[in-house]
């Protein structure tokens, strides 16, 4: 598996780290950042809840998915996804053709605490569909090419967490085993 020319794809639920970490990824391996929940708001001078309130989750997914494919089809970048980005099978193929995909691994409990009532995001209203949600994309996210756990640690030691799990799974084979 390498990263060279390709992108590094983050997922996992809400409030897995993945804006945070990517900001944070990004300068270490020497490529841009971006983020498609934030460059879907700007784009549109509205917050993510206001584009649900106004035209719905579909019309948003529509707009994910067409971000989706405008930076995959750019240089190699660290892109942070949003939490159901991953959901749909042609988001999936297409971050699978054009990168690595890792996953930032929230316990609930974490992903609760930091998500749930936020107002920017109109999927954590409800904490019983929250956590239906979450069981339901971990089978999902598990398709990921690299697992990271994530939890309570400082960010800049996950941030090393994940340099380290990308350098094992992007090292070249010795052919010693
Ligand atoms: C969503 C997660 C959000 C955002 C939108 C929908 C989801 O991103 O894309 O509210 O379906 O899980 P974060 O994972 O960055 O909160």
């Amino acid at each position: 598996m390498s990263l060279a020319g390709r992108h590094l794809y983050l997922i996992g639920f809400m409030g897995s780290g993945k804006s945070a970490m990517g900001r944070r990824l990004a300068p270490h391996l020497g490529r841009p950042f971006v983020d498609l929940d934030q460059t879907i708001e700007r784009r549109h001078n509205a917050t993510i809840s206001e584009i649900f309130a106004r035209s719905g989750e579909a019309h948003f997914r529509r707009l994910e998915s067409a971000l989706l494919q405008e930076v995959a089809a750019g240089d190699p970048k660290v892109v942070a996804t949003g939490g159901g980005t991953y959901q749909s099978e042609a988001n999936r193929t297409l971050m699978h053709e054009s990168g690595l995909v890792l996953w930032l691994d929230v316990p609930l409990e974490l992903a609760l605490e930091r998500s749930l009532r936020d107002p920017d995001r109109p999927l954590a209203a409800d904490q019983k569909k929250f956590e239906m949600l979450y069981r339901r994309r971990r089978e999902l996210y598990a398709r990921a090419d690299l697992i990271v756990p994530v939890g309570r640690d400082p960010r800049e030691v996950t941030c090393l967490r994940i340099l380290d799990a990308l350098a094992d799974a992007t090292a070249p084979a010795t052919g010693d085993d």
